[in-house]
């Protein structure tokens, strides 16, 4: 029971791989918190955990920047103490940049940038205060290469390497980690809750994602990786090889990328 008397606040817990992170924290004995916007799926997943009273509901739209405050000070009135914040809650993006519209642009890096580091900046000074602390940053391999039809997401994924690493290097010296996680891959409904350039929601599949990792086996992973805290984690297939291709074959992955089939 690695995270007995630690307490995990898990951002996406009503589904996929926050859900999955939720159910792995729980066997490890973390008390959680679960936020989204969807409360009765918190709630629900808040029963079927192994301990109920140790899990708390606080609902939460990534979209407004300007709760997170308050919605830390709720934190601070449920638990004494926040160890690890898993920031999983986003939205992904289905479209050429061309269909794309500016507002669809904007609401992905709302949700996926804007969001993740609003609540990041709420919890800090919390951190900092008890010179301890973990934030870990599902990004997606999104994050360190780029693919078609996903222009806005792999921006929003980017910046967010861009913003975390800096904040590993400034708070280093408070005894606060940053575990960046980029997944490949995986089975959960992220393209089907993905937009599309008018905004709407894809609503499918795509073939990858189906044929990808479980939701389970990503958590599992995720839970190592951090229990460990690394600097940052791929996690999924032979998606993983673009990473290393694109470090010492650049050119070669841009080549690779432009002829390959993307949904
Ligand atoms: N699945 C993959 O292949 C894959 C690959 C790379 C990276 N990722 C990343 O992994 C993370 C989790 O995605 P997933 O695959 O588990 O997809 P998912 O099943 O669609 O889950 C997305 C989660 O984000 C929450 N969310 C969406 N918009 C929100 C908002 N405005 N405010 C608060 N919460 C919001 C959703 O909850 P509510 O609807 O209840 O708000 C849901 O819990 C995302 O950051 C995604 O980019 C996934």
């Amino acid at each position: 029971m690695k995270y007995e008397n630690k307490t995990v606040w898990i951002t996406g817990a009503s589904s996929g791989i926050g859900k999955a992170t939720a159910q792995e924290f729980a066997k490890e004995g973390a008390t959680l918190i679960l936020s989204s916007r969807n409360k009765e799926s918190l709630q629900a997943l808040r029963n079927e955990l192994p301990n109920p009273n140790n899990v708390f509901v606080l609902p939460l739209d990534l979209a407004k920047s300007e709760d997170m405050q308050s919605k830390v000070d709720e934190a601070l009135r449920m638990v004494s103490k926040i160890d690890v914040v898993v920031h999983s809650g986003g939205i992904s993006q289905r479209s050429l940049a061309i269909d794309t519209s500016m507002e669809v642009n904007r609401h992905v890096m709302e949700i996926d940038y804007f969001g993740t580091i609003a609540l990041t900046l709420a919890v800090l000074p919390h951190f900092v205060k008890n010179q301890s602390g973990q934030f870990v940053v599902i990004t997606s391999l999104m994050g360190v290469f780029s693919s078609p039809m996903r222009s806005g997401y792999c921006g929003a994924k980017h910046a967010l390497h861009g913003y975390f690493d800096a904040l590993r290097a400034e708070h280093q010296k408070d005894n606060i980690t940053v575990t960046i996680v980029c997944p490949g891959f995986i089975r959960t409904n992220i393209s089907k809750n993905a937009m599309i350039g008018t905004g709407e929601k894809q609503g499918t599949m795509d073939e990858a994602t189906g044929a990808g990792m479980s939701a389970e086996a990503c958590a599992r992973k995720l839970v190592q990786g951090t229990s460990k805290q690394k600097a940052e984690i791929y996690i999924g297939g032979k998606e993983i090889l673009a990473v290393y291709i694109k470090r010492f074959f650049p050119s070669l992955l841009r080549r690779m990328i432009t002829k390959v089939k993307v949904t």
